[in-house]
């Protein structure tokens, strides 16, 4: 391997500008080229001579695996994108993304994780792991405070320091436990400064106090003068431009960076091509197996919001399935992070047919609304009125949700709502299957239906997988990653239009559930809101002490249904007296388990100090308050099943003041 020695200055400053849009520069065959694709939802193979995008195996959107809960498939997940690297020779895999689903209207909801940054953060870890087991690099990203498309190269994002420490830096913080190989910096500017030119960002923050060692990387173009990234520790700068090496050579001879910058940044680049090269390539699946597993993951992030009436699982009898999803479903958002498959899909009425041969099920997918005139719906209303159940696929898609663009509403379109509404008037019994990326308002029609199962952006299994769970053959075990509100009206950003300039993240440590339940707030489906098709116990809490800031805390889950089935059990923690605002609730531990029928398992979850620190302006440090904390263990946020207390008392140093006679309850705030 070279040594930053063997190359010349200009050898070495060609190093941190890509080769073209996927490699990085070889120096003429001197070092090897790193290959770097898209991204998550398996390996975009995308010619950017031709534009073209060759078909390949799509996995579920990281917001469907976020609502798996569980890390064991976002590893399963990971390891498998990466066998497809290995066949494609790609080096660096340019995800995960682990920005905070902010606000329901962001474009890329569908390839973040949640509105929770623990959830986010240990789903990205088992990511990351998972790919890198495998040999293959990751890239983290978009780091950070990228929580919207709008005007995403110039808008500023704006959050206090304690919420950028509390909220948006902590998903980052647990997946670098992982080690991922680079990180992306975003497009947009942070406090007025762009993220990949921000030293305080990335050589401060990134760097120093959350210890990453690798490559930042730009985001596609979001490098706007070569040597203000390299000042901020940007090693990459990708794709490359025509003059990018005179700017660095400018900037050089300026005095605005020295010869020492390039060369750490030139050493980092060669750092990465040694760990790239030296990992041992593991390749546990062939292509024929990845499609099951994309189907599997699917399976277990479908996510039933409501059952009444017995609705699901479907018993068999006269099923009418329609709806302009029916046939061919959104399976991924658009932009970088869209996988075109080739896997035919079958339609849901298709699979529904295999299952239950001795039903009678019509299928509508043909009529409505594919024809820009609404013909056919009529067809539907009638078949409707005779029939048992009518099961309606509708959604967002592809055009709707995508990247370089934010949703303007979060409302289906019209010809959707009109499509369940006048359904329903024909039959009492509708099941909506809800394919999207992130919340719904689901206000105009959620009255009126029996069911609503989200399938989200699941992938090209995804109607294997939806049949699975609609026919009743697995039980669905997915919960919600982030709040469903009432409305668009109801957001905490819902004053706050974009404008251009600046992005004030005005609420502050108040994102999803954090606001609603702090503000008691109504939301249409809370965070971790799930059903299933048996019923859970939570028994006997016992919190055991291991230090001040240490326990563990287990109980029972009870399945009292008649099938085998699998539960989300989550874990929050309250501040009950707090001399500093607090969120209600804060998700600190979670565990997905299966439960057979009729058994009651034991569950254990540990928590340590980051369970119950704040990040204290005051002392710019993180810190914890003298006081009690309550332990609540439940189904969502909203289910809280099992409650417990635990009061912390720090060593005598480390409290700044007690005030024994007066204490505000946390709901005064
Ligand atoms: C996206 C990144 C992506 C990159 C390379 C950018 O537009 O923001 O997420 O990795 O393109 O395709």
């Amino acid at each position: 391997m070279k040594t930053i020695k063997e190359l010349t200055l200009r050898e070495r400053m060609q190093l941190l500008i890509g080769k073209d849009f996927k490699h990085t520069d070889d120096l003429s065959g001197k070092l090897p080229s790193l290959k770097m694709v898209d991204g998550a939802h398996g390996v975009r193979k995308k010619d950017y001579a031709t534009g073209e995008i060759a078909p390949s195996v799509a996995f579920p959107s990281l917001s469907m695996v976020a609502s798996t809960w569980s890390p064991e498939l976002a590893r399963l997940q990971g390891e498998t994108v990466a066998d497809e690297c290995i066949d494609e020779g790609v080096d660096i895999l340019l995800a995960p993304g682990v920005n905070i689903k902010r606000s329901p209207l962001c474009g890329r909801n569908f390839e973040y994780f949640s509105e929770d940054p623990y959830l986010s953060g240990e789903m990205a870890k088992a990511y990351i792991e998972g790919v890198q087991s495998h040999g293959v690099g990751t890239s983290l990203k978009h780091f950070c405070l990228n929580n919207s498309e709008y005007d995403r190269n110039y808008q500023s994002s704006e959050a206090d320091k304690r919420t950028l420490y509390e909220i948006y830096l902590p998903a980052f913080r647990r997946a670098l436990e992982a080690e991922p190989y680079t990180v992306m910096a975003s497009y947009n500017p942070v406090g007025g400064i762009h993220a990949a030119e921000n030293r305080r960002l990335l050589a401060d923050i990134l760097r120093g106090e959350l210890g990453f060692r690798g490559v930042v990387i730009s985001d596609w173009f979001a490098v706007h003068c070569g040597w203000r990234s390299l000042r901020a520790t940007l090693d990459l700068r990708m794709p490359p431009l025509q003059y990018a090496r005179e700017e660095l050579e400018y900037g050089l001879r300026a005095g605005y960076i020295t010869e020492a910058e390039i060369d750490e940044a030139a050493e980092r680049m060669l750092a990465l091509i040694e760990r790239v090269k030296g990992a041992k390539k593991v390749r546990k699946t062939e292509k024929g197996e990845r499609h099951a597993i994309a189907a599997e993951i699917a399976r277990e992030g479908i996510v039933l919001l409501k059952n009444e009436g017995g609705a699901l699982p479907l018993a068999g009898g006269d099923i009418v399935v329609a709806g302009p999803f029916e046939m061919k479903p959104p399976y991924l958002g658009s932009g970088s992070a869209y996988i075109p498959t080739d896997y035919s899909i079958k339609s849901l009425a298709s699979e529904l047919k295999a299952a239950l041969p001795d039903s009678r099920i019509t299928e509508f997918g043909w009529a409505f609304p594919r024809s820009s005139k609404r013909v056919g719906a009529g067809y539907i209303y009638k078949a409707a009125y005779t029939a048992d159940k009518v099961v309606l696929c509708v959604g967002t898609g592809e055009g709707v949700e995508g990247e370089d663009k934010d949703r303007t509403d979060i409302r289906l379109s019209f010809e959707q709502e009109e499509l369940i509404l006048k359904t329903a008037k024909q039959n009492p019994h509708v099941i909506v299957v809800l394919y999207a990326g992130s919340a719904v308002d689901m206000s105009a029609w959620i009255d009126r239906v029996e069911a609503v199962l989200l399938v989200g952006f699941g992938g090209e299994g995804i109607h294997e997988a939806a049949r699975d769970i609609l026919v009743g053959r697995v039980a669905p075990s997915g919960k919600l990653a982030e709040s469903f509100p009432l409305s668009l009206a109801d957001i905490p950003q819902a004053a706050n239009a974009p404008n251009g300039f600046v992005d004030r993240y005005e609420e502050g440590l108040l994102v999803g559930y954090r606001y609603y339940d702090t503000k008691e707030k109504e939301v249409l489906f809370p965070f971790g809101h799930g059903l299933s098709y048996v019923d859970f116990s939570y028994e006997d809490l016992k919190i055991e002490k291991k230090s001040e800031t240490d326990y563990i805390v287990s109980f029972d889950i009870v399945n009292t249904g008649e099938r085998d089935a699998k539960e989300v059990a989550q874990l929050y923690v309250r501040d009950v007296f707090s001399y500093v605002t607090r969120p209600r609730r804060e998700l600190r531990a979670f565990a997905k388990v299966l439960v057979r029928a009729g058994e009651r398992r034991r569950v254990s979850l540990t928590l340590d100090a980051s369970a119950f620190a704040f990040y204290s302006d005051m002392l710019d440090e993180w810190h914890i308050e003298d006081g009690m904390f309550e332990i609540e263990v439940g189904a969502s946020s909203r289910d809280i099943r099992l409650v417990g207390r635990v009061e912390i008392t720090m060593p005598e140093g480390e409290q700044y003041t007690t005030v024994y006679h007066y204490q505000h309850p946390t709901e005064f705030f």
